[in-house]
């Protein structure tokens, strides 16, 4: 049972990945910010919280999303994990560590996206997702097969996320680099950081994910 993280900027390409595993390997994905986007949309005290934080583009306090990946684990006990924009601080990287050791886990990767910030925002304006199913697409990248049609579950209806604009992306950026980057050293010097070629495309980063977990590369 692998537990990996994957760890890059806003639009590096985390969810694109941590589905497509979540698909191929029965594993599950933990992504913090789906998790958020879920409870502001239900309204929940957590989400109340969080909605505006996360229209600026800044980070939700730790305590919440440490509490949100403990019940995700939780959850799925028996499968192993997908980290997907946690931990993004110091303080969660070491919430993960007293989660993990809690359950007898621990990590197996730290797979990090390295990409260009520059087209970063091309990907993250150009994307959408469908209304019903979630499956995410890109106008250019990744469209439907065919135009307004969910290729999934032939839905007509999709969403566009309210932080993907120009402005809100500069500050993901800035928070990324200034909060989350600075974390690759405490997993560097347990040599679990892999870094790879996230401007690569799709399958390609997927292949280099799969040699990763399969121990080939
Ligand atoms: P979150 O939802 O985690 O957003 P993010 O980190 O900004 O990352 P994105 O989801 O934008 O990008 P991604 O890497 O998943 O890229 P994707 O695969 O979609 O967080 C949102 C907010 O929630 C935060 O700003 C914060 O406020 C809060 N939050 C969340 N977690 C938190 C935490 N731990 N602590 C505190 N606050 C937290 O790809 C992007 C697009 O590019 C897609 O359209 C895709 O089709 C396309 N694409 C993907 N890969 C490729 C490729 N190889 N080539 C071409 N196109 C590609
Ligand atoms: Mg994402």
């Amino acid at each position: 049972m692998l537990n990996i993280i994957l760890l890059g900027p806003p639009g590096a390409g985390k969810g694109t990945q941590a589905a497509r595993l979540q698909a191929t390997r029965g594993m599950i994905q933990l992504s913090t910010g789906d998790m958020l986007r879920e409870a502001v949309a239900a309204g929940t005290p957590i989400g109340l919280k969080a909605k505006a934080v996360m229209e600026r583009g800044e980070l939700v306090s730790d305590a919440i999303v440490s509490a949100l990946i403990g019940e995700g684990l939780d959850a799925a006990a028996d499968k192993g994990a997908i980290f997907d924009g946690f931990p993004r601080t110091r303080a969660q990287a070491e919430a993960l560590d007293l989660l993990l050791t809690e359950r007898s886990r621990s990590l197996d990767h730290v797979i990090e996206l390295a990409v260009d910030e520059d087209a970063l925002v091309t990907r993250i304006t150009g994307r959408f997702s469908c209304a019903k199913c979630g499956t995410g697409y890109h106008d250019s990248f990744r469209p439907t097969h065919v135009a307004g049609v969910c290729d999934v579950c032939g839905s007509t209806e999709f969403v566009r996320r309210k932080d993907d604009n120009e402005q809100t992306v500069r500050t993901r950026m800035a928070e990324y680099r200034a909060k989350t980057e600075p974390i690759l050293p405490y997993y560097e010097q347990r040599g679990l950081v892999r870094s790879i070629d996230g401007m690569a495309s799709v399958d390609e980063v997927a292949a280099q994910i799969d040699a990763i977990l399969d121990g080939t590369a």
